[in-house]
């Protein structure tokens, strides 16, 4: 039995003991979560990105309902949260029910309203990992959303519903990558996506011999909310300094490497100069990793993961103790072409291309030179990549029929 089936049937029994009543009503969801391959804090700032979506994602089901009453559950939190479909709004105490409300909420706004639902989440992805929990949860809500409420909608609307869900319902400025990712993705292809025009490219996942392995460094993000707006914001200030002498500039992605000389001199102070550096070379390298993706050059698209978590790191200081121990350890470890951390940053997973015959070696010993660093225990996850949100129920009815 594959691992989506062995969480369908998990799915099933923990959602009648939510809501008990007849399985043939029952519709089921999928979305995955996504590992960024390279470009990093880019897309806020109108740049080049290079996500995947995984096999590892999110599954809700949903027993539709009339009364006007949207119930929440999720087999990772004991607290369910019960609301009125009439009165979203965000709550501190709603906690894990707040992203999907969110999704409802944004997606009111364009006219898809549902009369109700008791809604289980369950999944096998690591939280607050930098590998898009939420967004899985917010697209599996979307597509949910517009099936109950019998709307077909374009999945890039679904996606900016997604974005703006996190944006204007849980206060956090994030970009459209991970909503598009987990929306668009497909199997064995990562997504070469300029996020200021939202045109993108689907690039088979070649890389000779070699393979994307997570590493979940199992360090909590803590404050990364508060420090993630922060950059954005550090990000608009430079835009802003660079606008005055550069008036049709749109966003920070739009200069060029040959253009940085000049911009520097434009930009006011050590950190926003720093800030900006990395936004624009990090640009240039994911722009070039997708073209070594194309090639197959699975060495020098390792080069460039390496300069890109040194960036993240000096420049953008967004990786932190236990994200530099274990992409250090990946990278004295043989068979590593590459490595760097994945993600907004602040802790969760860091992500290596290894030579596809030394990955069980490359595993354990970068676990042990990890816990060695820092005390604690790694996981490893393979980074094959799946396919974007979709329903199941056809699937899921199959399976707990047979
Ligand atoms: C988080 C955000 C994304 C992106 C990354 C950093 O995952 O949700 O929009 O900004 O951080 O690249």
């Amino acid at each position: 039995m594959s691992d989506a089936q062995e969480m369908l049937l998990q799915a099933k029994e923990a959602f009648l003991t939510f809501s008990p009543g007849e399985l043939s009503e029952v519709r089921a969801f999928f979305a995955p979560g996504r590992v960024n391959l390279i470009g990093e804090h880019t897309d806020y700032n109108g740049g080049y990105v290079l996500p995947a979506a995984l096999t590892l994602g999110t599954w809700l089901l949903v027993r539709p309902r009339h009364d006007g009453v949207l119930r929440f559950g999720s087999s990772a939190f004991s607290a369910q949260v019960s609301v009125r479909a009439d009165a979203m709004v965000f709550k501190e105490e709603n906690g894990f029910a707040n992203y999907p409300l969110g999704v409802l909420w944004a997606l009111a706004d364009l006219g898809v309203r549902i009369a109700g639902g008791d809604f289980f989440l369950i999944g096998n992805l690591p939280h607050s990992s930098g590998l898009s929990s939420s967004a899985s949860v917010e697209m599996a809500m979307a597509v949910a959303a517009t099936a109950l409420a019998g709307e077909a909608r374009e999945r890039v609307d679904l996606i900016k519903a997604a974005q703006r869900a996190e944006n204007g319902f849980m206060g956090v400025n994030s970009g459209i990558m991970d909503q598009f990712a987990v929306g668009m993705g497909e199997a064995g292809r990562a997504l070469l996506l300029q996020c200021a025009t939202l045109r993108y490219d689907s690039v088979p996942l070649h890389l000779s011999n070699s393979q994307f392995i997570i590493m979940n460094t199992c360090y909590p993000r803590g404050l990364a909310d508060s420090k993630y707006n922060e950059r954005f914001a550090e990000c608009q200030t430079a835009l802003t300094q660079l606008q005055a002498v550069f008036p049709t500039l749109t966003c920070l992605a739009d200069v060029s490497r040959e253009a940085w000389g000049a911009a520097s001199r434009v930009l006011n102070g050590d950190v926003i100069m720093r800030r900006a550096r990395h936004v624009i070379f990090e640009n240039a390298r994911t722009l070039a990793a997708g073209q070594l993706l194309k090639a197959g050059d699975a060495q020098a698209f390792g080069s460039l993961m390496n300069a890109s978590h040194e960036s993240l790191r000096d420049d953008y200081e967004v990786t932190g103790p236990a994200l530099d121990a274990i992409v250090e350890s990946a990278w004295s470890t043989p068979g590593c072409l590459g490595a760097r951390m994945t993600g907004a940053g602040f802790g969760g997973c860091a992500v290596a291309l290894v030579e596809r015959d030394l990955i069980p070696d490359f595993v354990a010993r970068v676990g042990e030179l990890y816990r060695e660093r820092t005390g604690l225990q790694a996981e490893f996850y393979n980074g094959d990549s799946g396919d974007g949100a979709r329903d199941v129920t056809e699937e899921a009815i199959e399976l707990w029929q047979s």
